[in-house]
């Protein structure tokens, strides 16, 4: 039986830098996650020609919500859904299995790397038939629903077991729960030399993989330690909670902080990676050592050909435009296309399918290639593992070795957290009047030497966007300021900040960086919008 709902509508329901993402309170409410899916559907024309993915990080009320997009996609006539066994797909996975399957689109329930549980966030990820999260075109359509919706429709039945493996048919829709591993690890097998990969697990090398109790720790069990022998205990944190164990599962220098205290202890292993709660950002350290996200985009392509997949060569590479310019540097030398596009995986998506580019990167840890739609930590992973593999270096050597060959981008980002939204919005409008007056002018010994706002423009389907603004300085320093798209509550103003220098390659980013971010908030005034003297987060 299919019920008709009455509804009113949400006036919050904008999808931001990856989705729509709400403190979990807000997205239990009645009938909010009813309503939004019934909006998606109702911009999508043909349902019972169409086939869906639904999975996710496993976090809290994704049990609830699954059921709820099922019942929903049966009232609305969806022809089949491919369901993760458990409600469990990593976003990369999830990419991979709708580019495999030729799917229309897919829900992996996910807030990414932010806080899950009642009192933490609770997001939807929607991915259109591109294999990535759908574009800004359809995230306003899908807006306009929201805004208008009266009612939605709803099967009446029983919920469905995602324990067991099989197929089922409820009214018109075939519902089919997948093995949510097995493509995907045989997708990584198509990449890197698995034999190769054995030999250096099971050596003395000494590896270890943090999966923050996100959705990546039984991938990086059957991966790491069942086929490529890594001993049994090599992945921390690996099972699932919806929670994430109370911690943040965020993989970077402050919220994976048990394992940089391991990596700077007197035990440390020789390599560390720690992904995030969906599985798409990755964080690489070696002994006493830090990859920058930026700097690892920059290595992975300068190091494509010691890659089977790549050895053929590679397309162009991508980031986004906050992300530190080491990488141009690198598509410069070995002759492949750079592109610079706004923050966020979706901006990728085209690159990649008019075969512009193979890899691309944001300073938010993430890195990928054209291989799924999605950035995706497992294989940035096992692309260090193998050049370790190859080269016999550590982290660290590779790392050094790329900046005496490059130079560094030393590279920091400042966030501004819980600004009030029109004080945020006032800053960053009266910030981009005064960039044209600022051009010539020297703070602190930088000297200004072009300012304006970030404008992408696509060069396959020609949209433009504006994204941020850039401050760039005559010795190659540049200063980003933007307001987050991912956070729920408040606005945050990000300020990335870089310098360019071919010597003094081992300093702390905070030595190298002291004046520049005191620039940054000369020229962004951000103490006077609001009352902060400093960063909330730098990372
Ligand atoms: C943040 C990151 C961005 C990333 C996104 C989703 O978005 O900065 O690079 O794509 O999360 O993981 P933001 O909050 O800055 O809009
Ligand atoms: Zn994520």
């Amino acid at each position: 039986m299919i019920n008709i709902v009455k509804t009113t509508p949400y006036s919050d329901q904008k999808m931001g830098t990856a989705g729509l993402r709400k403190k979990t309170a807000i997205a239990m409410q009645e009938n909010y996650f009813e309503n939004f899916m019934q909006s998606i559907f109702n911009t999508i024309p043909a349902l019972d020609t169409k086939s869906f993915l639904i999975g996710g990080d496993g976090r809290y009320y994704n049990t609830i919500a699954i059921q709820k997009i099922i019942k929903i996609a049966i009232a609305n006539g969806v022809k089949k859904l491919y369901i993760g066994q458990n409600g469990l797909v990593s976003t990369p996975a999830g990419s991979h299995i709708l580019l495999k399957n030729h799917l229309d689109g897919g829900f992996v329930l996910s807030a990414s790397h932010n806080p899950g549980g009642i009192d933490g966030d609770f997001g939807i990820k929607y991915a259109n038939a591109s294999g990535g999260q759908c574009q800004p075109d359809e995230s306003a359509a899908i807006y306009e629903q929201t805004k208008i919706i009266t009612e939605y429709k709803i099967a009446v039945c029983d919920d469905i077991d995602l324990s067991k493996l099989g197929t089922m048919t409820y009214e018109n829709t075939e519902i089919e729960i997948i093995d949510p591993y097995q493509d995907y690890i045989s997708l990584m097998k198509t990449i890197f030399d698995f034999k190769e990969l054995k030999t250096l697990l099971t050596s003395n090398f000494k590896f270890v993989f943090d999966a923050m109790h996100g959705v990546t720790g039984p991938y990086a069990q059957k991966i790491f330690e069942d086929e490529l022998g890594a001993p049994h205990g090599s992945i921390l944190n690996a099972n699932p909670l919806e929670d994430f164990g109370g911690l943040h599962p965020d993989p970077n220098l402050i919220y994976a902080k048990s394992l940089v205290d391991l990596m700077y202890s007197d035990n440390a292993p020789d390599f560390a990676a720690a992904n995030d709660g969906d599985g798409d950002r990755n964080m690489i350290l070696g002994n006493h050592f830090f990859v920058n996200p930026s700097d690892c985009l920059s290595i992975l392509t300068d190091n494509y050909k010691l890659i089977p997949a790549y050895q053929k060569g590679i397309f162009g590479v991508a980031k986004s435009a906050a992300t530190s310019s080491a990488v141009k540097r690198v598509a410069k030398a070995l002759n492949i296309g750079f592109y610079e596009v706004p923050t966020g995986w979706k901006y990728f998506i085209h690159l990649m399918d008019s075969n512009r580019i193979t890899f691309c990167g944001e300073e938010s840890f993430g890195t990928g290639a054209s291989h799924i739609r999605e950035k995706d930590g497992i294989w940035a992973t096992l692309f260090w593992l193998s050049i370790i593999a190859k080269t016999k270096k550590t982290v660290k050597e590779i790392t050094l070795e790329h900046w005496q060959k490059y130079g560094r981008y030393y590279y920091l980002r400042n966030d501004y957290e819980a600004i009030p939204q029109d004080i945020a919005d006032k800053l960053m409008a009266d910030l981009e009047q005064k960039l044209p007056s600022l051009v010539g002018q020297t703070f602190a010994g930088y000297t200004i030497s072009e300012a304006h706002p970030f404008i992408y423009n696509d060069p396959v389907d020609k949209s433009s966007t504006k994204n941020g603004l850039i401050v760039h300085f005559k010795d190659g320093s540049r200063i980003v300021y933007r307001l987050s798209g991912t956070g729920t509550s408040g606005a945050t103003l990000r300020t990335y900040i870089e310098r360019y220098v071919t010597d003094k390659l081992l300093e702390e980013p905070e030595t190298m960086l002291k004046e520049l971010s005191d620039v940054s908030r000369t020229i962004s005034e951000v103490t006077k919008y609001t009352g902060k003297q400093k960063p909330d987060i730098i990372t």
